[in-house]
């Protein structure tokens, strides 16, 4: 078997099979199968939220490429007069520095480094983005997500419900058809923001929103993911966080960390060591465990992470900073960022996917029904 892989890594380093998860399958005996909220997707692999799913363009791309799914850069909602509360989150900025940083333990990672915040043109603009995601998505085996930052009170304050209702509304017209899901964005409230200090304000956020959002929508179906952030505070907070968040679909954890002295968010293996560390200590604590369901984010630079987050009880992963690295960092010599980046995460011989479970066969831990491996079973037993 890791003959084929290094055959067939060699091979697909000019261009991956069109569909490389049924290709796994058929070659190898293993079901890829994943899940973002709820739906079923081919494979673990998607994109988080950010610079890199700005337009139609992008979308077409990754689909073609063969990415599970794609989240769209999060929008600031607003009222129906245009008024956004949360609109010094609309930072236009183009400049990003993709750059190496290395973490508290030594290890060299990579991070982006970038100081604006939110989607920067019109509300018309995004849903016109958000159309394309609903057809793109009913089209099966894609899945195209909006991702959005409400409105968020201090304590003394109510929610603005206008802002939630029109925002909802009109997302849900763009989709179209079926169960509208939408991915609520905690994270640029993070360090840098007086209000992400309060634990309490926090807390009383992650129980009220969710209820917000779904009725907003009217009549439309939601299907409801919070990307929580990681708060300036310690493993037991994120925790506190995660149980507040409970009546959530899904929970994406976690966004990057803060560095108070460059005044920029980062990523690398600090980032993953925490999640992973919080992730495991959810799993172990949980009296419900599989609901929220979770999926993965920061630092997924290998099919060894993926299996991480997995092992935490991830159905899915979102990465950004591996789909930018400098086309040098990747094995594959020919295709796009997202083609060369799934090539190395499915198929490298030693870091890939593919390679990690045959791993996981051979030491016991992942046993074969009905002739096959499959990650979800990895997510839904204890490692
Ligand atoms: C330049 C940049 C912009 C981002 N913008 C958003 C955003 O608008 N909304 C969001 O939820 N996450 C955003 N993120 C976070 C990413 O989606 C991802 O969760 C995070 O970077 C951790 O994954 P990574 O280590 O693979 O980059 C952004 C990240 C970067 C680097």
């Amino acid at each position: 078997m890791p003959d084929r892989l290094t055959r067939d890594f060699e091979r697909f380093g000019g261009g991956l099979p069109r569909e490389a998860a049924a290709h796994i399958r058929e070659a190898y005996g293993i079901d890829l199968t994943a899940r973002y909220l709820g739906t079923s997707i081919p494979h673990p692999i998607g994109k988080g939220s950010g610079q890199l799913s700005l337009n139609a363009d992008q979308l077409e791309a990754d689909r073609a490429a063969g990415l599970a799914f794609v989240i769209l850069k999060t929008v600031i909602a607003e009222d129906p007069v245009g008024e956004r509360s949360m609109g010094a989150w609309a930072v236009h900025e183009t400049k990003m520095r993709v750059e190496r940083r290395q973490a508290a333990d030594g290890r060299e990672g990579w991070t982006v480094t970038w100081k604006g915040r939110g989607w920067d043109r019109s509300f018309d603009d995004y849903l016109a983005l958000v159309r394309v995601a609903g057809d793109l998505s009913r089209a099966g085996q894609f899945l195209a997500v909006p991702s959005v930052k409400y409105h968020l009170p201090r304590l003394d304050e109510p929610f603005r419900d206008e802002e939630y209702r029109h925002t909802t509304e009109r997302l849900a017209a763009a989709w179209g058809a079926g169960p509208l899901p939408i991915e609520k964005d905690f994270s640029p409230t993070l360090a840098g923001d007086a209000l992400a200090d309060e634990r309490i304000r926090i807390l009383r956020w992650l129980r009220e929103v969710p209820g917000r959002i779904r009725s907003a929508g009217g009549p439309a179906p939601i299907r409801l993911a919070l990307k929580l952030m990681n708060a300036r505070f310690d493993d037991a907070f994120q925790l506190e966080m995660m149980a507040a968040a409970a009546t959530a679909d899904a929970l994406v954890c976690f966004n990057r960390l803060w560095d108070d002295a460059a005044r920029v968010a980062y990523g690398g293996w600090d980032l993953s060591e925490r999640n992973l560390r919080v992730l495991h200590a959810a799993r172990a604590g949980a009296t419900n465990p599989g609901t929220p369901a979770l999926v993965g984010t920061g630092n997924v630079c290998s099919g060894r992470l993926i299996l991480d987050y997995a092992r935490a009880g991830c159905e899915s992963v979102a990465l950004h900073t591996y789909f930018q690295l400098p086309l040098g960092e990747y094995p594959a010599t020919g295709g796009s960022r997202t083609e060369r980046a799934l090539h190395a995460l499915l198929y490298h011989p030693a870091d890939g996917l593919v390679a990690g479970m045959l791993e996981l066969e051979r030491a016991g831990v992942l046993h074969r029904r009905g002739g096959e491996l499959r990650f979800l079973d990895l997510c839904a037993t204890e490692p």
